[in-house]
């Protein structure tokens, strides 16, 4: 039987151990560059099996808050390499998660003059984003009424996604993680009752809702080749003003399937609904599949045992123990993390959390 700390081979890329840290947005990128302390940060959680990196967009137009980085300038891709090359320095392994928010938006983040984009005309009710308020000060307002894209609209984001897979490689990324779930673009594409184009990209049939995001996975696995791209979803979560619609376990078992076929990296769930689900989504994608939210090291090992996991994602543990990995296969205790620091500030609550033989060697001292 496997054990979270044995290695695995993810489609050419060798993982020391099945521990994969979950992209978390941290909203440290104050001009939207990924900064050197963000090289820091992921440089001292190198001893993940994988490191997912937090969100980035893939261009203007997909920025919903502040200070998260984005990954469609020279800048961007300069920015990066920081956090690449100090992962990789220090032994490690790291994808890019890429990112359009589609509604989840608000002007004043966006060029001027424009308005976030989703299949229809209808905004999130009762959904904030970290943007500019009217006084032009940062702070949470409500998100602003989205445009219905047009065919063109929903080529360029195909494109964009495309070019930032290119930037990613460039900037020294093992791969990609396309963003599919959490109520974002393709997910507004994909449910049902939101999404009630009337064209190809829409309306009744599964095909049709699930056509953006097989169009930008094979554009990017076009781009970077398919082994390095794997795709995250978050089925049932109903996140964003999103909700139930017909033919809702069709539609994610079609998704699984078609991303079966297509030989990707893996494919990522945040979320999964109930067993029965879980157990039929399992089926379906024949590839290796990870699971986030919630782990411990015992449950997690038992969703691998149970083989209903191929690796463990484990999110805010990694927060405050950069050294999770050892303190999991050691049994040493785990440091809790500071809400207030999850989002935004600077290295305090990011950089400062120590690993547990410093922290040991400081008590003793
Ligand atoms: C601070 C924070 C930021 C997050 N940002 C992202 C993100 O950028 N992209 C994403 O797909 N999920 C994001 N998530 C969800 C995590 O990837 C993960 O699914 C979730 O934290 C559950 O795992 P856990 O219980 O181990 O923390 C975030 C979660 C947290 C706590």
């Amino acid at each position: 039987m496997s054990s979270l700390f044995d290695p695995y081979d993810l489609a050419g890329l060798q993982l020391p151990n099945r521990i994969v840290m979950a992209p978390m947005t941290r909203a440290r990128a104050h001009d939207t560059v990924a900064s050197e302390h963000m090289a820091t940060y992921y440089a001292q959680r190198a001893g993940a099996g994988l490191i997912i990196a937090e969100s980035a967009q893939v261009s203007r137009q997909g920025r919903g808050y502040l200070c998260t980085p984005g990954i469609h300038s020279l800048e961007h891709i300069a920015g990066w390499k920081r956090t690449t090359d100090a992962v990789h320095r220090a032994g490690g392994r790291i994808f890019a998660q890429l990112w359009h928010v589609g509604r989840v938006s608000h002007i004043s983040l966006l060029e001027e003059g424009q308005s976030p984009v989703s299949p229809v005309a209808v905004p999130a009710a009762d959904t904030f984003v970290q943007a500019y308020n009217a006084n032009g000060q940062p702070g949470q307002v409500p998100v602003s009424a989205p445009v219905a894209l047009d065919i063109a609209g929903i080529s360029q984001i195909v494109e964009d996604f495309r070019r930032a897979a290119r930037n990613a490689v460039a900037a020294g990324f093992d791969g990609v993680e396309i963003h599919a779930g959490n109520g974002y673009i393709f997910e507004q594409f994909i449910n049902g009752r939101l999404n009630t184009r009337v064209d190809e990209y829409g309306g009744a049939t599964i095909a049709n809702r699930l056509r953006l995001l097989l169009e930008t996975v094979d554009a990017v696995s076009w781009e970077i080749g398919r082994t390095r791209v794997g795709v995250r979803v978050s089925p049932f979560a109903h996140l964003y003003d999103l909700h139930a619609f017909d033919d809702e376990e069709a539609t994610w078992l079609a998704l699984a399937e078609a991303l079966s076929r297509r030989g990707l990296a893996y494919v990522h769930a945040s979320h999964l609904g109930t067993p029965e689900f879980e157990q039929a989504f399992r089926a379906a994608y024949r590839g290796t599949l990870m699971v986030a939210g919630g782990f411990t090291a015992e449950t997690a090992q038992q969703a691998l045992d149970a083989g209903r996991i191929d690796l463990g994602v484990f999110g805010r543990p990694f927060i405050a123990n950069p050294d999770l990995v050892e303190r999991l296969r050691n049994g040493w205790p785990l440091a809790e993390a500071g809400r207030e620091a999850f989002y935004g500030g600077g290295t305090q609550g990011y950089t400062d959390y120590p690993a547990y033989a410093f922290a040991g060697a400081k008590k003793a001292a």
